[in-house]
């Protein structure tokens, strides 16, 4: 038995809904199947975009969406997808399996899109091969209202307003795929590229620095230490591979013994000591705090699905990637007064998707109902919420057995996520909570009798919520049970 205690008084910060952010890459069938049929498909669509995918997106009341890329936004030329789209430039996609981009989906696709699903943008520009004044361009064609050449040529192109546009990334893994430089080089450019990325009358931009991969942390402070007074935000790039090595199987996505498993979790706990050391470097230089962490790609990374084309990325989605999605949202929010933002990577048939298509089928995954279970603590108070974890042993190695996370909204209802990562052990809860007596309680659990129980498309409902029973003595105490390897959220009205 587990006891938690927490008191409604003990607000600790903020949960930025930013948090919950998604990524879309032009990568594999990402956005081109995944999200744009064109609009002579006979799958049905809304100027272009998929219906059903919009439709299930839009429950998740995503926040910001990160494009268009990840690597491609370092080959990204924007000029090449706006206009007539049959006379837009075609060009090779050459980080994600040598495909012709035919740039259908630009600017204003995804600018449409986001207005779709009432989310903010997030646009990654072009360090690596792009230049200064095609990025200040870039801004002023989207954001300036009134007359200038962007803005007239936005206007021909059939958009006369201008957009909103809240978040600019200068840059994407610059350490690598994005021009591989050294953070000295790299910190220069930022400085000279930010500068042109311009308010253009009311519209605020918040600049985003290419950050560290994982652990470089030479990488955060040389960030910091050149350019952190010229930065919004400073990114931060971890994936969990269940191998933990790039340079030979990452494991597959379905098939996983239960000390894979174990692997695999305590791959995405290190989230936790990254997070950790790369804060307290931001901290020397920004002891107030006014730079934000941005996790804007995480998520498990497995080999590709067998058959399918290695430079896509397609790769299923188990009880497993459910865990580690609610284990990285319950870290983000405790460390919420560093981290603003986080983008899974991605939104769809890619690495940790929320769906996948085929044709014209759809299915919800798992990691997608985690984030809907999840979507409660959007820009809620986070609540001290104490307790000790047990271990979760496996030989010699041990990790925490549950991951959880509690907050309370504009509307005083309180919330609380938590994962069992054992395998194979089930866990009794009692949950003291001082200063609240609920009128109604719902709770709802993600589990499956078989650790890479997936959805598919056959069989799409394999995996889905249900509900958790729950109950809540006058003492102020709440109980539950929660079965072996779950994932869990109860809200108190
Ligand atoms: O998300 C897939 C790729 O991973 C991105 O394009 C890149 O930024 C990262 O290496």
């Amino acid at each position: 038995m587990i006891n938690m205690n927490m008191n409604i008084q003990d607000i600790t910060g903020k949960i930025s809904r930013h948090i919950h952010g998604q990524f879309a890459e032009h990568l594999g069938r990402c956005i081109y199947e995944g999200i744009w049929v064109g609009k002579d498909s006979p799958i049905p669509n809304v100027e272009g975009m998929r219906t059903d995918v919009i439709e299930a997106l839009r429950k998740l009341h995503i926040p910001v969406l990160r494009w268009p890329g990840g690597c491609f936004a370092d080959e990204y030329h924007w000029k090449d997808g706006v206009g007539p789209t049959e006379q837009r430039a075609r060009m090779v996609n050459n980080n994600w399996g040598g495909v012709e981009e035919n740039n259908h989906f630009g600017t204003h696709e995804f600018l449409r899109l986001c207005e779709l699903l009432e989310t903010e943008p997030y646009i990654s520009g072009n360090v690596g091969s792009g230049t200064v004044h095609e990025m200040q361009q870039w801004v002023e064609y989207m954001t300036l209202d009134g007359q200038s050449p962007m803005a007239d040529w936005r206007k021909q192109n059939g958009q006369e307003e201008p957009w909103t546009l809240t978040y600019f990334g200068v840059g994407n893994e610059n350490w690598g795929c994005g021009g591989n430089m050294r953070p000295e080089y790299y910190a220069d450019l930022y400085r000279h590229y930010s500068t042109y990325v311009r308010n253009y009358g009311d519209n605020q931009i918040y600049k985003i620095a290419c950050g560290a991969n994982s652990d470089d942390y030479h990488w955060t402070e040389v960030l910091m230490r050149e350019a952190g007074h010229l930065m919004n935000g400073l990114s931060l790039h971890y994936y969990t591979l269940p191998s933990g090595d790039w340079t030979s199987s990452k494991g597959s996505a379905t098939d996983f013994t239960e000390e894979e498993w174990f692997t695999t979790l305590k791959n995405t706990l290190y989230m936790e000591e990254l997070i950790i050391k790369h804060s307290k470097i931001m901290d020397k230089y920004d002891p107030e705090k006014k730079v934000g962490m941005i996790i804007d790609e995480w998520g498990i990374w497995t080999d590709v699905e067998p058959g399918t084309n290695p430079g896509f990325l397609y790769q299923q989605n188990t009880l497993r990637d459910a865990i580690i999605a609610g284990v990285n949202l319950n870290l983000f929010y405790k460390y919420a007064d560093r981290i603003k933002m986080a983008n899974i990577a991605q939104m769809v048939n890619v690495l940790q998707a929320m769906i996948l298509t085929e044709g014209d089928q759809l299915i919800l995954t798992p990691t997608y109902h985690v984030f809907n279970m999840y979507q409660i603590h959007q820009d809620s108070q986070r609540l001290d919420l104490q307790y000790t974890s047990p271990k979760y042993t496996m030989g010699a190695q041990s990790i925490d057995k549950i991951s959880a996370a509690a907050s309370k909204d504009h509307l005083n209802r309180v919330h609380l996520t938590i994962c069992n990562l054992s395998h194979n052990e089930s866990e009794s809860f009692s949950c003291r909570i001082e200063g609240f007596t609920p009128s109604d309680i719902q709770g709802k659990v993600l589990t499956a009798s078989a650790l890479n129980t997936h959805n598919t498309f056959e069989h799409p409902e394999q995996i889905t919520p249900v509900a958790l029973e729950v109950s809540f003595a006058k003492d102020g105490t709440l109980t539950f049970e929660l079965p072996a390897a779950s994932v869990a959220a109860i809200t108190l009205i």
